[in-house]
């Protein structure tokens, strides 16, 4: 993995959704005022257990859509700093179905679409979540296909979930660059065979996982260049 290096022969795109399209520090950004100072550990927490009850469940054989673990998460967020506020609950869930796209996201889709490449959405989120997310970025027209992990009933890094992306666009693993900002998700494709460009918006170390990726950049802007386009 280097500054230099680019990707040949990508037929498609695939992108992680939460995180790498979407922020999902929008949704609390919007209510800080109404939160104070607990705004930043609630968004880290929030999240942090989101991901922790996905693997949780895929371990207890105990699936439940990311719409519903994504309540679950936040209802523990916010008992454990001891905001006792329900119509705020209903507020940031609501806004988590309309989380801001990254600046660069409609400008570096429209590039990869003008050049042929197919683009994907891979998410752990519920189909309904996504399509929302989606039409409310403005991105419907860049985005080709929104694979969802209910299709296969198990949350990344299942490798049956990164297969899933192989199996609906038709083209081989090689041939797929995955995008994701979140490293253990990036290890997880990596590890399955997909050529990954870790987006590391948030300068986090490398994790240290099965699964190299090829690339790293801080932002989806050099992209299509880094896949010669
Ligand atoms: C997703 C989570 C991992 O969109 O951000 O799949």
């Amino acid at each position: 993995m280097g500054p230099d290096d680019t990707l040949t022969n990508i037929q498609a795109c695939v992108f992680d959704a939460y995180g790498t399209l979407f922020d999902f520090n929008a949704a609390v950004a919007a209510r800080r005022d109404r939160i104070g100072d607990k705004a930043d550990r609630l968004s880290e927490l929030w999240r942090l257990r989101q991901l922790q009850y996905t693997w949780l469940r895929s371990l207890m054989r105990q699936h439940a859509d990311f719409w519903q673990i994504t309540g679950e998460a936040l209802d523990y967020a916010l008992a454990a700093l001891e905001i006792d506020d329900p119509k705020l609950r209903d507020d940031l869930m609501d806004l988590y179905r309309r989380l801001d796209a990254f600046e660069e996201v409609p400008e570096v889709l429209a590039k990869l679409k003008s050049a042929g490449v197919k683009t994907a959405i891979l998410s752990n989120g519920a189909p309904a979540m996504l399509a929302d997310a989606v039409h409310s970025a403005g991105l419907q027209d860049s985005i080709d296909q929104v694979l969802s992990v209910e299709e296969v009933g198990i949350y990344k890094p299942d490798p049956r979930v990164y297969q899933l992306a192989v199996d609906r666009l038709g083209v081989p693993p090689s041939a797929i660059s995955f995008q994701s900002s979140n490293a253990w998700d990036a290890a997880g494709a990596a590890a399955y065979g997909l050529a990954v460009v870790w987006i590391n918006r948030y300068a986090q170390p490398a994790e240290h996982l099965p699964g190299e990726p090829r690339i790293e950049l801080t932002s989806l802007r050099d992209l299509p260049a880094r896949l010669g386009l």
